[in-house]
């Protein structure tokens, strides 16, 4: 698709779906594998249960379905979409896996492609996605959060292993010449503080010929300070919203809802504390699905728009944070 600059003023929000596998992967079960308990995992963290990847289920399958459902939400035709990234930290493909939905689609007007950025990657998506629709390039966009964890999770770590499921969700997102219903927006990076959470390459030397050596490609698994993030998260997440709140002139009583990354319940309550947002104003669904990493956004907000609890109109504050360290914030209105 090309840039056709239309000079679109805003961007409204269509539709959404989400995926989930079938394979239930409950505390009592993860109890037999390492040594923790239901009881345990559920004060600490809220999750009561996580999904796990079939061997079929990848990436793009989970993502297709997603962007699928939100694109049948939208009533959207295929060639009318312009543009789909995919955030995901656990491709199918390492050049990328957006195109693959691409083609599952059959949108076939629409430049595809994959950005990192962990439990971050939805928000910074839906923001970057924002952009190319406000400056007029595209009109439509699908933003997909999907990710596999269990693909990485050292499954004989305690510590990590007890978070961490698999997932998607998708929403639409359309330029408009009307009010802007993406309100505001912060973004941060802090790479100092990556080593708190990362899922690097782990590499073996050989050599090619002679004397010319190569690293061989692969990962290790998910390696984590679960203290030093819980207190970033609990430090940055509510200082970001503070700061677009007070940017946007809104406050926690304008917010219908608080949308955080579906990380850790303490997590969620700490920062609704700190923010002053009554408890049901906070969206929660990590019981049954642990942290899936991108998807968790799109997945709770899918949630509530087909449970009916958000509703055309709706404010949204919304907070993305993870691994990179990065951690961004959003307030949107829903419709
Ligand atoms: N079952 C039983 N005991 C456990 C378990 C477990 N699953 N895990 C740790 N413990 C033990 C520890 O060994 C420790 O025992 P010790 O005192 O004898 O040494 C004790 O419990 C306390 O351990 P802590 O690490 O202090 O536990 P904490 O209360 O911090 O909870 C947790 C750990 C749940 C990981 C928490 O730190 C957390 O949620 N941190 C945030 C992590 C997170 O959200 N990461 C994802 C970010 S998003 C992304 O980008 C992927």
């Amino acid at each position: 698709m090309e840039g056709t600059n239309l000079h679109q003023i805003g961007v409204s929000f269509k539709g959404s779906g989400s995926y989930v596998p079938n394979q239930i992967l409950t505390n009592k079960k993860i109890s037999k594998k390492v040594d923790t308990s239901d009881e345990w995992i559920r004060s600490r963290t809220g999750i009561s249960q996580r999904r796990i990847s079939g061997l079929s289920e990848t990436v793009s399958e989970m993502g297709y379905k997603a962007a699928l459902a939100a694109i049948e939400m939208s009533k959207w035709d295929l060639e009318t979409i312009d543009l789909i990234i995919l955030a995901t930290s656990t491709p199918n493909d390492l050049f990328g896996s957006a195109p693959n939905i691409q083609a599952r689609l059959g949108a076939n007007n629409a430049v595809a492609f994959d950005l990192t950025a962990a439990c971050s990657g939805f928000l910074f998506a839906v923001i970057t996605a924002s952009q190319f629709l406000k400056a007029g390039s595209y009109k439509r966009a699908i933003v997909i959060g999907a990710d596999q964890l269990s693909s990485y999770v050292d499954w004989n770590d305690r510590r990590s292993c007890i978070l961490f499921g698999d997932g998607a969700g998708a929403i639409a997102i359309e330029a408009t010449n009307e009010l802007d219903n993406l309100i505001g927006f912060s973004m941060r990076s802090d790479g100092d503080r990556g080593a708190f959470l990362n899922l690097p390459s782990q590499n073996n030397q050989d050599l090619i010929i002679d004397d010319i050596t190569y690293l061989s490609g692969g990962y290790s698994t998910i390696n984590m300070n679960g203290q030093e993030v819980y207190k970033f998260a609990v430090r940055e997440v509510p200082l970001i919203i503070e700061n677009l709140l007070k940017k946007t002139n809104f406050n926690s009583e304008k917010i219908d809802w608080l949308l955080l990354h579906q990380a850790n319940q303490r997590i969620l309550d700490s920062v609704g504390d700190r923010l002053n947002f009554s408890p049901e104003k906070i969206l929660s669904n990590l019981t049954n699905y642990g942290n899936t990493s991108a998807a968790t956004i799109p997945l709770m907000l899918d949630e509530a728009i087909r449970n009916k609890k958000i509703k055309q109109n709706d404010i949204i504050a919304t907070s993305g944070f993870g691994a990179g360290l990065s951690w961004g914030a959003a307030l949107i209105k829903w419709g």
